[in-house]
């Protein structure tokens, strides 16, 4: 059971998770607040323990033991704009990052496009989708999938899976990694607005692989090159002989 009031209590922010729902299962909490006009609230925070149909980047599944984890998403439907969607995700894995670093002292890195891992193992994987009217962009829905509790992950993964009590040796409380997490989040969000470029800053510097040979598997497509940066917009740019090319979906590794 999540301990709603211990959450509460440590809650410290104007807008983000002020309107908090808590469900027990529901298929994605992405979905829930992409579809539903119930939810309107900007900052709206959804809670699940479980979800049927968890999903992750590319049509991928989500899966996550049920009452052990994060799986959560934020609803922002004000002063937002398209360009902010890719800068939001990155924010995120940073917010992710820091709020694991502060609280349990452990070594963090993100990964393009919105992983945080944990001695190179996935921790966390962030989804932000977005619903428009016309051309307008009406809200935003970041959705955050973080391992906290879970024991051990069995089945065959293209990262491997690792969980903060599997790298911390010890069982966190879910509340306080959460009230942190958003109170973080909030603060974050403010400088998306004002300062995106502290925002991709703040990304780059926890990114080892920016100067590395990778591979980018994009579609079908598999390209070489070196991470030579991220752009204003939080794309990747390859750098492939002389030329650079942007990257805008695809896995990254090293090669
Ligand atoms: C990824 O690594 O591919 C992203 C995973 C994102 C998972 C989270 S869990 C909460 C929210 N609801 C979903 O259905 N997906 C995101």
């Amino acid at each position: 059971m999540f301990n709603i009031e211990e959450f509460d209590i440590k809650l410290d922010t104007e807008f983000i998770g002020r309107n908090f729902i808590y469900v027990d299962e529901v298929d994605s909490t992405n979905t829930l607040l992409l579809n539903s006009k119930e939810f309107s609230q900007n900052g709206t925070v959804v809670l699940a323990e479980h979800q049927t149909k968890g999903r992750g980047r590319k049509n991928r599944e989500w899966y996550s033991n049920s009452g052990q984890n994060l799986t959560f998403s934020i609803l922002l439907n004000e002063n937002i704009n398209n360009k902010l969607i890719n800068i939001l995700s990155l924010g995120s894995a940073v917010v992710v990052a820091q709020t694991i670093e502060n609280l349990y002292q452990l070594n963090i890195e993100v990964k393009w496009p919105n992983d945080v891992l944990i001695n190179k193992k996935k921790v966390c994987g962030i989804l932000s989708e977005s619903s428009s009217r016309g051309n307008v962009i009406s809200k935003i829905v970041v959705g955050i999938g973080l391992n906290v509790n879970q024991p051990n992950f069995p089945g065959k993964f293209e990262i491997a899976p690792t969980s903060i009590r599997k790298e911390f040796k010890e069982e966190v409380s879910r509340e306080r990694l959460l009230s942190e997490l958003l109170n973080n989040f909030e603060e974050m969000f403010n400088e998306a607005i004002e300062k995106p470029t502290k925002v991709l800053n703040d990304w780059r510097m926890r990114c080892k692989m920016i100067g590395e040979k990778i591979k980018v598997v994009e579609n079908e497509q598999t390209k070489f090159g070196v991470f030579d940066d991220i752009d204003d917009e939080g794309f990747l740019i390859l750098k492939i002989g002389d030329q650079k090319e942007k990257i805008h979906f695809g896995d990254v590794s090293l090669r």
